[in-house]
């Protein structure tokens, strides 16, 4: 017993020297720290570069058409996402709302992704099929003609705009650059496949819809003499949502 008692004072001394090196030398305490943080940030990070793949796969997701992508880019240039969330949160009322959480999967193909920060207006991760493409074409050029307290402004604009698309196949190309599995055929057919998912009848649709299963191919905008950039941003919006079909996930669910 009294031998533990005499040494007690000075091996508690002896460990206030050692730390006294860290709290009296600051560069010595900052490479204390950083090595601390970054055996903590290995542990996390490094497993996820030796992963093949961090996102559960779900049956349905495509890479947009060129057409959508390029009424993505429009999106992006308008900066709906200053007003729109595209994130369905796993919280009831969000559910009762705006439908199945949104999958991490959902997002795989969009660079940048459009999950916002800001609700000014509703979440428009599952808007694909909720309004008609007149809808949209109306609530683009004014929104208050059909939502009459609403405080979105107007883009009477894309209506009269012709798409530019000289560059879509670079842009396709750009995409893949970033992970998303656009094939050489894709890029080579992207301008052909724009044209055929905004026109009518046009004969290169059922080579567009083998390429890309469950496009939506057809006049948006209401004038189908000419691809506007409302024909694209309405093509993307009525694909937002729609490519994983939630009802096989909920039936398994309703079965078990
Ligand atoms: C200043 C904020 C603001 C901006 C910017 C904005 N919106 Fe909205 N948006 C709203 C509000 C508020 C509503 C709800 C009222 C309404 O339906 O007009 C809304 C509604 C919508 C709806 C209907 C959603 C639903 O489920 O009923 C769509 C689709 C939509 N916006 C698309 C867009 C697109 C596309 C853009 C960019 C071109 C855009 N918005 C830019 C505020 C905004």
């Amino acid at each position: 017993m009294s031998s533990i008692d005499a040494s007690a004072p000075r091996s508690r001394q002896s460990r206030w020297l050692k730390h006294k090196i860290f709290e009296t030398n600051s560069i010595i305490l900052i490479i204390g720290v950083l090595l601390v943080i970054s055996i903590g940030g290995l542990v996390e990070i490094a497993p996820l570069f030796y992963l093949k793949n961090t996102i559960e796969k779900v049956e349905g997701m495509r890479p947009y058409t060129p057409l959508e992508i390029a009424g993505r880019a429009i999106y992006v240039r308008e900066g709906c996402y200053l007003c729109h969330s595209q994130m369905i949160r796993p919280l009831r009322d969000e559910i009762e709302r705006y439908g199945h959480y949104s999958l991490a999967a959902e997002s795989m193909y969009d660079k940048p992704f459009q999950w916002g920060s800001k609700r000014t207006g509703p979440d428009l991760a599952r808007v694909g099929g909720k309004y008609s493409d007149e809808w949209h074409a109306g609530h683009l050029a004014d929104p208050r003609s059909l939502v009459p307290q609403s405080i979105m402004p107007g883009y009477p604009f894309l209506a009269r705009t012709e798409l530019a698309f000289a560059d879509i196949a670079a842009e396709l190309r750009a995409n893949r650059g970033g992970g998303v599995p656009y094939t050489d055929e894709m890029i080579a057919q992207a301008m052909t496949d724009l044209k055929a998912q905004a026109t009518p009848d046009h004969p290169g649709q059922s080579a567009l819809e083998a390429r890309y299963p469950k496009v939506q191919a057809r006049d948006f905008d209401g004038n189908p003499a000419r691809i506007s950039e409302a024909d694209a941003l309405i093509a993307y919006l009525q694909v937002l949502g729609t490519l994983v079909d939630f009802k096989l996930y909920d039936d398994k669910a309703n079965i078990r």
